[in-house]
């Protein structure tokens, strides 16, 4: 489909920062019409989570990991039962704290943070369950809508239980999560860039579900077959009479979590499954997240050219990589790491996740523990990596300022050994391209002080100096579109955002912490890199550093019950 094509490369250019122009937006906060950060659905049978005091246990006992060996295959899978499915959500997509400020001054401003991060603090990002029956939830199988402030699954559809038996054929060893984006609420701050910011969101509730399911014993990985049309059926966001006065949500992806291999059931049968959920019995209508709403037609325009008919995916594509650099990058990732990772709880460094505010702009972290954080986003076949389908299509171009026994300057960590001849061909500078570690592809492009430079294209924001260093995502743009269509768009930022995630995790088990950085000039990065057209394309930036705590705010525990 050309025209559609066309259209991603037109949004994509008309939504760049330049140094003259931000992309557009109304350039002022309209307080008045702020979305809530909560969805909810009015008239919903509600169920608490685990660990939720009042919510059933039966006989779970969480699985005590830590981050070092999360990723690792657990050796006793527990089965799909309600109370892991809280321990899953809790850890993936469940508040972490609410921070407040002004306490006692009788002016106190309070927001929610949750496990997964995102852009502006606004949270597109809506979860979905489909599970058989199980005790503590629905006693039919069921969709659930998760909702995070109050961690509990609000029962969407009642489903047939002979139709779920012949469509899911009895695999109720594996749960399906469906992830969709409601774009006004990125929109209503940051305009027509914000199609963008819903998906790095996506990217980063992925990776935190595929962390958190790790912890519980599970594996997690998309399943790309499913048209988008049947997500939306699939969740009920396309049933018009529950989203009367309601924002609509885009269906965005599905992720199957469970043990052993994907059922091909769930492969395979989303008509099946989808019909069976539209006989089902609904419950419950959609809130309304704001009264008054701008149209912003060039993300309407681009979520149409890049909606997803589904795809043809062997099942072992889902799990199979391409051996990168020569030898399994797991075994790269954990002899760069040994020495360096902490040993703490998996679940702890998922709560703990924050972004900075700011660095203090003059600790240096060990080289050691800085090649373990790049080995960690090397690609391999095992989770977290499994989870997407597709192969690597992010680099990283490293502004480095304070690593120890590592030359300031700018680096190219190429995550996939099919895109360095490429990488090379379209950096037109006159770069170095020198050897700059033994066991990942690292690569010194020049030496010098890049602190000023790397603060100027991430907008001029000074955390992208402060910390020890500060990155762009780069992108195999114009390939992945060409080989992988349109819709291709939006898993190239889902990939920025699962890479982010895990640099985050990595940051805190480090005891640094990271922030992403949507906010950044595109062509002018281009520039720095050499790159002249749209082989490859900057989607997301990263700073990682020693934060500097704002001592105003109190921090309080993301539930009551956590008190
Ligand atoms: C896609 C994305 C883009 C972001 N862009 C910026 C940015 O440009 N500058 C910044 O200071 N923080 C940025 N952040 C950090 C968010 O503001 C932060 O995630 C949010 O406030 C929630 O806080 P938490 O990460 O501590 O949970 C970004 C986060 C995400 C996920």
């Amino acid at each position: 489909m050309p025209g559609s094509s066309d259209a991603v490369l037109r949004y994509h250019d008309g939504t760049k920062h330049q140094f003259q122009q931000f992309a557009r937006s109304l350039g002022y906060l309209d307080w008045a019409s702020q979305p809530a950060p909560f969805r909810s659905f009015a008239g919903a049978p509600c169920f608490p989570l685990f660990p939720a005091p009042e919510a059933p246990l039966a006989d779970y006992r969480p699985r005590a990991v830590s981050f070092e060996e999360v990723f690792e295959p657990s050796e006793s899978p527990p089965p799909i039962t309600a109370p892991a499915i809280g321990d899953l959500l809790r850890h993936a997509l469940g508040l972490s704290a609410w921070k407040a400020i002004g306490r006692g001054t009788g002016r106190e401003t309070r927001w929610s943070l949750r496990c997964n991060p995102s852009s502006g603090n606004l949270h597109p990002t809506e979860a979905y369950v489909v599970s058989g029956s199980l005790p503590g939830l629905s006693e039919s199988p069921a969709v659930y809508h998760y909702a995070p402030d109050r961690h509990v699954l609000e029962l969407r559809c009642a489903i047939d239980s002979r139709a779920w038996s012949e469509h899911a054929r009895g695999r109720d060893d594996w749960l399906l999560v469906a992830l969709t984006s409601i774009h006004w609420r990125e929109a209503w701050k940051y305009g027509e860039r914000a199609f963008r910011y819903c998906q790095h969101d996506l990217g980063h509730a992925m990776a935190a579900l595929v962390a958190s399911a790790s912890a519980v014993g599970w594996r997690a990985c998309l399943v790309p077959e499913w048209p988008q049309a049947s997500l939306a059926a699939l969740t009920g966001i396309d049933r018009d009479e529950d989203f009367v006065d309601a924002e609509r949500e885009e269906p965005s992806c599905l992720m199957a979590i469970g043990q052993g291999d994907v059922p091909g059931a769930f492969v395979e049968s989303h008509d099946g499954l989808t019909a069976a959920v539209r006989a089902g019995e609904w419950f419950g209508r959609a809130s309304q997240l704001s009264e008054h709403h701008v149209q912003w037609s060039f993300i309407d325009e681009v979520a149409e050219a890049t909606r997803d008919g589904g795809r043809e995916c062997p099942p072992p594509s889902l799990a199979q990589f391409r051996a990168s650099f020569g030898g399994p990058a797991a075994a790269l990732a954990k002899a760069g790491s040994a020495s360096a990772r902490t040993t703490a709880d998996a679940r702890s460094m998922f709560l703990q996740r924050r972004s900075a505010v700011a660095f203090d702009g003059v600790s240096s972290i060990p080289r050691e523990t800085f090649l373990s954080m790049l080995s960690a986003v090397m690609p391999h076949d095992s989770a977290p990596w499994s989870a997407l389908w597709w192969t690597p299509r992010i680099h990283l171009a490293l502004f480095v300022h304070r690593v120890d026994d590592v030359v300031p300057g700018l680096y190219l960590l190429p995550r996939d050994r099919e895109a360095v001849a490429s990488l090379r061909a379209s950096m037109t500078r006159d770069f170095l391209w020198e050897t700059a570690a033994p066991d990942i592809p690292l690569v010194c492009l020049a030496r010098g002080d890049a602190q000023r430079l790397a603060a100027r294209v991430s907008c001029d924001q000074e955390i992208a100096a402060d910390g020890f260093f500060s990155l762009g995502m780069i992108a195999a743009f114009d390939s992945s579109l060409h080989e992988c269509g349109p819709s291709f768009y939006r898993h190239l930022f889902w990939e920025a955002g699962f890479v982010g995630q895990i640099l985050y995790l990595e940051a805190e088990a480090a005891g640094a912490r990271a922030t992403g950085i949507g906010c950044y000039y595109d062509d002018p990065v281009h520039d720095v890199l050499g790159l002249k057209d749209h082989a490859f394309q900057s989607l997301y930036h990263f700073t990682v550093g020693t934060p500097v705590e704002d001592t105003r705010l109190t921090t309080m525990p993301g539930y009551t019950w956590e008190g």
